[in-house]
């Protein structure tokens, strides 16, 4: 036992730097051992017609990379968002684990974290929102069965993203409410906030990456939420918005991954167009961290306050610290109210 110790500790101070350690398989879950291999999406997933529109020379793409190649350089430039991240969007099966949402990374490599996070969802479910929105997993979402429910990180997230804006603005209690989300992705927001929320009249989802306008506007219609919701390709952001107000801008997990020239644009449109709240989930950080732009020029908060919006509330993803640790990508949620 004492050679085996040994070894164990010689080996493991020179696989450090790769971070890598060897531990005893009894002592590993299932998935935790390195011959498990978990698909990145559900394949056969597709409804009708999906896999003939969503190939990459569909016109309608072809045409919206073009309109996003004459945008402003500095918006569309991308920190993060470069070809070699947007290639690993799968056309087909983008609500498999993917840039838009990563469902299998770190710790979310397992169905512990996602059946802790379900039941903390259910713990604070006062609206019922865990019976009113289904999972059905279709374009190659990565789901789990948990106390009788399909889960994924999209139903999961956004649960606990409404669930946010609840209870700073009681957004259930508001009339003709008016959303606008910057990087939306392919509307994996917009999807769940408008079967949740009868009083949302509208939300708009825009982008600076086309392929993600051309999955969203498929996305929201493909889920019968048009008119209500509407994608809005970047080009036409500003006139739209001469046209509709807004009440509240989301981002999620966006700015975090754009160059500071860019945020500076959007959030100059924010103000411009006199929008009151910001809704902000920032990548990966802790309650109140710091957040440095991808491309280290600023800090996030100092970008968003240099536009005249203030800090009103932050919170963790999960209040609760053991569910914050191993639930789901933990990060924070942070509100801003143009002062
Ligand atoms: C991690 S994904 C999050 C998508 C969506 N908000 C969600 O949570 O499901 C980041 C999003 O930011 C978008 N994005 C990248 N660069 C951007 C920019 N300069 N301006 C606006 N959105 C951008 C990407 O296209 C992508 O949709």
């Amino acid at each position: 036992m004492g050679v085996l110790r040994h070894i164990r500790d010689l080996a493991n101070r020179a696989l450090s730097p790769l971070e890598y350690e060897l531990a005893r398989s009894a002592a590993l879950y299932p998935w935790q051992h390195a011959s498990v291999m978990i698909p990145p999406y559900v394949s056969g997933t597709l409804p009708e017609g999906a896999e003939n529109y969503l190939r990459p020379d569909n016109p309608r793409l072809r045409e919206l990379q073009e309109r996003y190649s004459q945008c402003a350089p500095h918006v569309t430039e991308p920190a993060t968002w470069d070809d070699g991240h947007a290639g690993k969007v799968n056309l087909r099966y983008f609500r498999g684990s993917s840039p838009f949402v990563w469902q299998l990374i770190g710790r979310n490599l397992n169905e512990l974290g996602f059946a802790l996070t379900a039941y903390y969802v259910k713990s604070i479910d006062r609206l019922g929102l865990l019976q009113i929105l289904q999972e059905d997993g279709l374009f190659g979402a990565v789901t789990y069965a948990v106390d009788r429910r399909t889960v994924s990180r999209d139903l999961l997230d956004s649960i606990l993203e409404i669930y946010f804006l609840e209870r700073h603005l009681a957004i259930s209690q508001r009339r003709d409410l008016r959303i606008l989300d910057i990087g939306a992705g392919y509307g994996r927001l917009a999807h769940r906030m408008l079967c949740a929320l009868p009083n949302v009249e509208s939300y708009l989802c825009t982008d600076a990456v086309a392929a993600a306008t051309f999955l969203c506007e498929y996305y929201l219609r493909f889920r019968g939420l048009e008119p209500r919701a509407r994608t809005v390709p970047l080009p036409d952001v500003e006139d739209v918005l001469k046209t509709v107000r807004v009440d509240i801008a989301v981002n999620i997990h966006s700015f975090s991954e754009c160059p500071a020239a860019a945020v500076q644009w959007w959030m100059a449109l924010l103000r411009r167009n006199e929008v009151p709240y910001l809704f902000l989930v920032p990548n990966g950080v802790a309650r109140g961290t710091p957040v440095v732009l991808p491309d280290g020029a600023r800090e996030l908060s100092q970008v968003i306050a240099d536009h005249g919006y203030r800090l009103i509330a932050i919170e963790p993803k999960f209040a609760d610290p053991v569910v914050q640790e191993y639930g789901v990508s933990p990060s924070c949620c942070m509100l801003f109210q143009r002062a």
